[in-house]
């Protein structure tokens, strides 16, 4: 057994070792992982910062106001939530989705699977600034350490105070972006926590099946010779 275990550990070890030295995601998620769960009071906020921050150009269309009772809203605040957006709870979130610059703002239900994960929209939306000397933008275009070609149509849209929180806390850009990216992971995957769970159950089950097998497979072994 400890022949299995030593490069197991030793591979974990470096995993943690990478993560801490990748500059651009300094953040934990709770969602990440083989057992991550979402951490839906995050989600919550993010819901928030969505609402009210990106929705003026983002839909999220796959996104129902009735999944929101799944994140924890009661029904009254996810019919509230439909009400003040002018939906019902059946129709999707919606964005007016206006043209910037000539690129068109991606619908985000989906986008943690197709762009990277949480961690680059987390990078994406914090990684904004000045172009770096002798770096000549596109009209209407910013400069992004995280995007694919440094400059992206997309304005640096989250500051400190983007949005007030329900729940008291601080709104800092890096709370903004975290949050909005925990909310993005649940809408590309609103049952990541029911598989993680039914995946652990499975390990189980199977780490028993093995411990059976091996323990008989000796038995048998010590009664044949
Ligand atoms: C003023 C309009 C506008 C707002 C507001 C806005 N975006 Fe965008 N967003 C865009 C446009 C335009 C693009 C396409 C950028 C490109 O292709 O260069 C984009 C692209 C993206 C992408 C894809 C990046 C990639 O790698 O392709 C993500 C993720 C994203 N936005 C997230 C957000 C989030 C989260 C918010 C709210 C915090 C937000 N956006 C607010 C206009 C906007």
């Amino acid at each position: 057994m400890r022949r299995f275990l030593a490069p197991v550990l030793a591979l974990s070890l470096l995993g943690t070792a990478a993560h801490a030295e990748d500059k651009l995601s300094p953040l934990h998620f709770q969602s990440q992982g083989p057992l991550g769960t979402i951490d839906k009071a995050a989600a919550q906020r993010g819901y928030q910062v969505y609402a009210t921050v990106c929705a003026g150009c983002h839909a999220a269309s796959g996104v129902h106001y009735r999944d929101l009772e799944a994140l924890g809203l009661t029904p009254d605040q996810a019919a509230g939530e439909a009400a003040a957006a002018g939906g019902t709870l059946d129709s999707p979130l919606k964005g007016a989705a206006p043209q910037t610059s000539g690129a068109i703002p991606p619908n985000l239900t989906s986008i943690v699977a197709e762009r990277h994960g949480t961690d680059y929209i987390y990078s994406f939306l914090t990684g904004f600034g000045t172009a770096p000397d002798g770096v000549t933008l596109l009209p209407g275009h910013s400069y992004n350490a995280a995007f694919p070609g440094f400059e992206t149509a997309m304005p640096n849209i989250l500051h400190d105070g983007a949005v007030t929180y329900a729940d008291g806390t601080k709104a800092t850009t890096a709370q903004e972006a975290s949050d909005v990216a925990e909310f993005l992971t649940w809408t590309a995957d609103p049952n990541l926590d029911a598989r993680h769970q039914i995946g652990f159950r499975a390990v189980i089950f199977f780490g028993f099946l093995a411990i059976i097998a091996i323990a008989s497979k000796r038995k048998v072994w010590r009664e044949t010779i």
